[in-house]
């Protein structure tokens, strides 16, 4: 059977990066074959794809659209639910995951108490559906602590933690077990990447493994000091600098971003603070290193009915404690929900004098 579709395609040796973006972005049609033509490969996409999508794909690699008509692979159960059918009871079968995180080859579930004493089978279901993951782990807790780091269970497949994962053409090295990393934050660090000028200094005060820092130092001539109290997040950083072709500069930091910011002569163009459990302690210490006209992206966990009125009142009320005041609020903005009725929210500060 065959199916006419739109398709985005891209040359072959662009096809893994643009495979990876189009299965976080949740577009490829996994129902129909890739087809691969005379150095070309043609992705069919299940749905219209936005203007934003097309400018997020475009920016990272050449690519086209168009309709062609696609064979449709054969069917076997497709989703958990459809394979667990008759093995678990319908009001389980409503608890199973419907989505999860893609590291690198490694896949996460969340699994919901009710259902985890049939984790094993689940992860194994899992797994023989989406034969292309080398590892199936679920979540156990909440991230936590300084390192804001969490514990797995392996599922099914390989037992590793570590794996390289892509984002907009950046080559990440990411243990979930060692250090901090969300698959969901891509779009906002290719959106400061695009924000910084060449020539700049930036502070990224708590980087994880330094998404922000390869995504700018990819793209611009820039110089990032990038710093972390979690030494194994430094070690995946350094690791990710030897993957990537770095334009800019990346200085890597295991420290207490407080000792280092005051224990340290800096003037700097921009700040990132995406800590939000924990940023809005460091906002003097931000104020501190800023030019006049910098920027600082502060981050928070924020609730309510108008999450970017609070936002705005309380970064401005920090910032204006420290003695400095605001020049200008740009863009704030929901990066993604944290809890029910609550978001990680992003504001960009430009702070005066
Ligand atoms: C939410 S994670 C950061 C994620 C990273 N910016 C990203 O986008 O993937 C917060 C990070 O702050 C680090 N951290 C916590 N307290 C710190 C401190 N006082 N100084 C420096 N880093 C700190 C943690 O180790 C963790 O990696």
């Amino acid at each position: 059977m065959s199916s006419e579709k739109q398709y985005i395609s891209v040359p072959a040796k662009d096809g893994e990066t643009i495979r990876k973006m189009l299965l976080t972005l949740e577009l490829l049609d996994n129902n129909c074959k890739i087809i691969s033509d005379d150095g070309i490969l043609y992705f069919p996409v299940k749905s219209e794809i936005t203007k934003n999508q097309l400018t997020t794909l475009s920016s990272t690699v050449p690519i086209d659209t168009g309709t062609r008509t696609f064979d449709v692979i054969p069917q076997g159960p497709r989703t958990l639910v459809d394979a667990l059918e008759g093995r678990l009871s319908p009001e389980k079968l409503a608890l199973l995951p419907r989505a999860y995180d893609l590291i690198g080859d490694i896949a996460i579930l969340e699994i919901p108490d009710e259902i985890v004493s049939h984790s094993e089978l689940i992860g194994e279901v899992f797994h023989s559906i989406h034969t292309n993951f080398k590892t199936v782990l679920a979540k156990k807790g909440a991230v936590s602590g300084t390192t804001r780091v969490r514990d797995y269970i392996l599922l099914a497949g390989e037992d590793r933690t570590k794996s390289i994962h892509t984002e907009y053409g950046c080559r990440l090295a990411v243990d979930v077990a060692k250090a901090y990393f969300s698959p969901r934050l891509l779009e906002e660090h290719n959106r400061i990447a695009q924000l910084v000028e060449s020539g700049e200094v930036v502070v990224d005060m708590f980087c994880g493994v330094g998404p922000f820092a390869i995504h700018i130092t990819k793209q611009k001539e820039a110089k990032v000091i990038a710093i972390d109290i979690n030494p194994s997040a430094i070690d995946l950083l350094c690791e990710s600098i030897g993957l990537n072709k770095l334009v800019g500069t990346i200085l890597p930091v295991v420290a207490d971003a407080h000792d280092y910011v005051n224990t340290n002569e800096l003037s700097v163009d921009r700040v990132i603070m995406n800590h939000p459990s924990g940023a809005a302690d460091f906002v003097g210490d931000a104020c501190s290193i800023l030019k006049p006209g910098g920027t600082m992206h502060y981050y928070d966990f924020i609730g309510g009915e108008t999450p970017e009125d609070t936002l705005k009142e309380k970064v401005v009320g920090l910032v204006e404690k420290e003695g400095r005041s605001v020049k200008k609020i740009g863009l704030v903005r929901r990066v993604r929900d944290s809890a029910p009725y609550e978001f990680q929210m992003v504001a960009d500060i430009v702070i005066q004098e």
